[in-house]
């Protein structure tokens, strides 16, 4: 790889609850192949910012979006942009798992079948991959005609990230991906998280500091009012962060 490339830029990004801002004049520039995460204190914006990122929010009654979100250049509020298409190439994974009440196999050929894979070597394929390539592969090879409702929660999510992986998508957005889970459950993810870089761009919203410097490349830290108080790399953030008010919030003295 040569360089990093931005694959998400936010321009003038705020969003509107019934007319009170919740989000403020986002600039953000996310890298390829990098993991960025969202820090800062309960109700800053950080899952109002990541649904913006793939429109989810235009499923949120009263959300309103102003600015520009550019994925490789092409603002996604533009009139010709398909949401469907869009939240294909760039898929998102939630706080508690919510896997479909089917099979483990089904969960993931959900999307495959949805754009068009009908065969079923193919679908066996498509699935045998995305569960190796969120680490699940080997504990559930001999359930995949299992509910996946039987299964625990860490191996939910990380079945949630192989659904979220079988279309195929640029970008995860993770928002507190690991929150509902044991330590041993959150490592797992932690680790995958680090391997999915090589052919993702991960976006994650968490409340854990020391999972942020852990996992993440660049992280943004917002603060009350919806506003992107500084962006920087990991380190700088967690050593030295220019924002006084950032330091503070790191520290632990708010949030
Ligand atoms: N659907 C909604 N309708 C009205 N207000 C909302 C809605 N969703 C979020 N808000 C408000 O917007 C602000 C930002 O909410 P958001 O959920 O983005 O915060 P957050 O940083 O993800 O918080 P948390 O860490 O608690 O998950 C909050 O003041 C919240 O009350
Ligand atoms: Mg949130």
């Amino acid at each position: 790889m040569t360089g990093n490339s931005t694959v998400l830029k936010t321009r003038g990004l705020s969003v509107y609850y019934d007319g009170e801002a919740a989000l403020r004049d986002v600039d953000m520039d996310i890298d390829r192949n990098r993991v960025t995460a969202v820090i800062g204190p309960s109700g800053c914006g950080k899952s109002t910012f990541l649904r913006c990122l793939n429109r989810m929010n235009d499923l949120v009654e009263g959300a309103r979006v102003k600015g520009e979100v550019l994925f490789e250049g092409k603002n996604v509020y533009d009139d010709d942009v398909d949401p469907v298409k869009l939240r294909r190439a760039i898929g998102m994974v939630f706080q508690k798992p919510n896997p479909f009440p089917k099979t483990v196999f089904d969960n993931v050929a959900y999307g495959p079948r949805l754009h068009g894979v009908g065969d079923r070597s193919g679908l066996r394929e498509v699935v045998e991959n995305s569960l190796r390539r969120a680490a699940l592969w080997e504990e559930v090879s001999d359930r995949l005609d299992e509910s996946a409702l039987s299964l625990s929660g860490g191996q939910q999510q990380r079945l949630c990230i192989a659904r979220a992986i079988a279309v195929e998508p640029e970008v995860l957005l993770m928002d507190e991906p690991a929150s509902a889970l044991d330590p041993v459950a959150t490592s797992k993810i932690e680790d995958l998280i680090h391997d999915l870089k090589e052919e993702y761009t991960v976006v994650i919203v968490t409340h854990n500091m020391q999972q942020a410097a852990r996992i993440s490349d660049t992280t943004g830290v917002f603060l009350t009012g919806g506003v992107l108080e500084e962006y920087d790399s990991t380190g700088k953030i967690f050593e030295n962060p220019d924002s006084k008010r950032v330091e503070d919030y790191i520290t632990g003295k708010f949030g």
